[in-house]
């Protein structure tokens, strides 16, 4: 089963992938936090990647297109979350999916209001070491600022200021939104309240995934 993650910066996709990545052996494609990665590493990719993502705008779709055929694993249950960002992302993932004989089975759009994006993002801490998300108030650690995984301190990401938060914003409206008819006319488009607790929302989405399965 291919799943497309779509939504708003902070609306719990990379929650909600981990979850059902762990739960379900499935591969989970990040395509942020492969960025992250690379400009941590400061390689050729993330070099080039670095001042869009600072600026919180999106990183040409060339790059991410080149990216996406890279990682892309044969033959098992993938879900992808951060990609695609811009129709011409889309078309390019459905003509490499479409040459293995493979499509994307749903997408899954991850709905709520700016206001509780800015309230997520303000609080969301990450580990560098091992990737673990959580938020102070809905998801703390259970030691203050750090990770119950690996024991590393925890870290604010740069593009989590308020002001870059709202660029973002501005950027998926213009530019990811209008993935969502792209799926809708496909017949393909799953929309989840993003906005209920992080339980909540995932007993939904295992639930349609199931659903899909059987
Ligand atoms: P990326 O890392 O993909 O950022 P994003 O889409 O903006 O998404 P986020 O990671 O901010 O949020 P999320 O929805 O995963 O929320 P999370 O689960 O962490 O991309 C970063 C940058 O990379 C882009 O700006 C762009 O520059 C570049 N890029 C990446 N892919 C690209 C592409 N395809 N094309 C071009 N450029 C690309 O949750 C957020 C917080 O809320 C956490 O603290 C979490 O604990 C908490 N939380 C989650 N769910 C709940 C809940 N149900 N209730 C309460 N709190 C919750």
């Amino acid at each position: 089963m291919i799943l497309v993650f779509l939504g708003p910066p902070g609306a719990g996709k990379g929650t909600q992938a981990k979850k059902l990545a762990e739960d379900k052996g499935f591969v989970h494609i990040s395509t942020g936090d492969i960025l992250r990665d690379a400009v941590r590493k400061g390689t050729p990719l993330g070099k080039k990647a670095k001042e869009y993502m600072e600026r919180g705008e999106l990183v040409p779709d060339d790059l991410m297109v080149a990216l996406i055929e890279e990682v892309f694993p044969e033959g098992r249950g993938v879900v992808i979350d951060g990609f695609p960002r811009t129709v011409p992302q889309a078309e390019a993932l459905d003509r490499m999916l479409s040459k293995r004989g493979i499509r994307v089975d749903r997408a899954v759009l991850f709905d709520i209001s700016d206001e509780e994006v800015i309230t997520r993002l303000t609080g969301r801490r990450s580990c560098p070491n091992c990737g673990a998300v959580y938020h102070m108030k809905f998801n703390p650690p259970r030691r203050d600022e750090v990770c119950n995984r690996c024991g590393t301190k925890l870290l604010q990401r740069e593009d989590d200021r308020e002001e870059v938060v709202r660029r973002r914003l501005k950027v998926y409206r213009e530019q990811t939104a209008p993935l969502v008819d792209y799926y809708r006319s496909k017949g393909i488009l799953i929309t989840l309240d993003a906005s209920r607790p992080i339980e909540e929302v995932y007993q939904d989405l295992k639930r349609l995934v199931d659903e899909k399965g059987n």
